[in-house]
């Protein structure tokens, strides 16, 4: 058994982990533009635009990180596939509705300190794939084509997570140097998508 087989029951927690940053910060966000006392910040530049949109963004990307995680159980999926199943259509809509909040966002929600068209740009690139992806693993389950819905699947999950592990590469970064602009953040969220995409091809080859 080789070390991906091995760790294959592990799966939704790598996942939620990859994710916790964005998923703890989501929640915590969606708590203060609701009203609550949280000492996030940057505020002012939240509440200046359209909220809701970036609820249903925090929200449908949480569910896609969450729930989306055990999707990708061995067992879960051997022992209630109904619930495999019906997961996975409400998974679609979430994703859907994650790909088109996330749009709006990158185009219009107006940019954190540092972030630019670099930024914007990769932004962009990241969430249409993210939307194509979905659709073909969409189709594809619905011609019955299960290995090609799983090697979907696996890749777009992979690109969502792009937003939690940039995080990691950035710390490092701060680490070893003080730069930080459009450039830097930019270049630093398309290493880590295009890292998870090659970490997720060399999963769905082993299929
Ligand atoms: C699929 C790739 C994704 C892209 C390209 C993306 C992009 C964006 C954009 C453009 C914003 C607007 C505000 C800003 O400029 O900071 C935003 C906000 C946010 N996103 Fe995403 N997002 C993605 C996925 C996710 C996922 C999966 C989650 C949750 C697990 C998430 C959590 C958040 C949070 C918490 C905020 C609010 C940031 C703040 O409080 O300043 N995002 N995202």
């Amino acid at each position: 058994m080789n070390i991906i087989n091995r760790l294959a029951p592990y799966t939704p927690i790598f996942i939620i982990l990859l994710g916790i940053v964005p998923i703890l910060a989501g929640i915590a966000r969606s708590l203060q533009i609701l009203g609550l006392p949280i000492g996030l910040p940057d505020i002012e530049r939240i509440l200046s635009s359209r909220t809701d949109i970036l609820i249903v963004h925090i929200t449908t990307g949480v569910m896609f990180c969450t729930l989306g995680a055990f999707q990708f159980s061995p067992r879960l999926r051997k022992r209630h596939p109904l619930f495999h199943r019906w997961a996975g259509r409400t998974l679609f809509a979430a994703a859907i509705m994650l790909g088109l909040s996330t749009l709006w966002l990158a185009l219009f929600f107006p940019q954190a300190i540092y972030n630019g068209s670099i930024v914007k740009a990769v932004r962009l690139i990241v969430i249409s794939s993210f939307l194509v992806m979905i659709v073909l693993g969409f189709s594809a389950v619905r011609r019955k084509d299960f290995v090609a819905h799983q090697a979907w699947m696996i890749r777009a999950m992979a690109l969502s997570l792009g937003t939690g592990t940039q995080v990691y590469f950035f710390v490092v970064w701060m680490m070893i140097s003080n730069v930080d602009n459009d450039l830097i953040r930019g270049s630093i969220f398309a290493f880590a998508s295009a890292l998870n995409l090659v970490i997720a091809e060399r999963i769905v080859r082993r299929y």
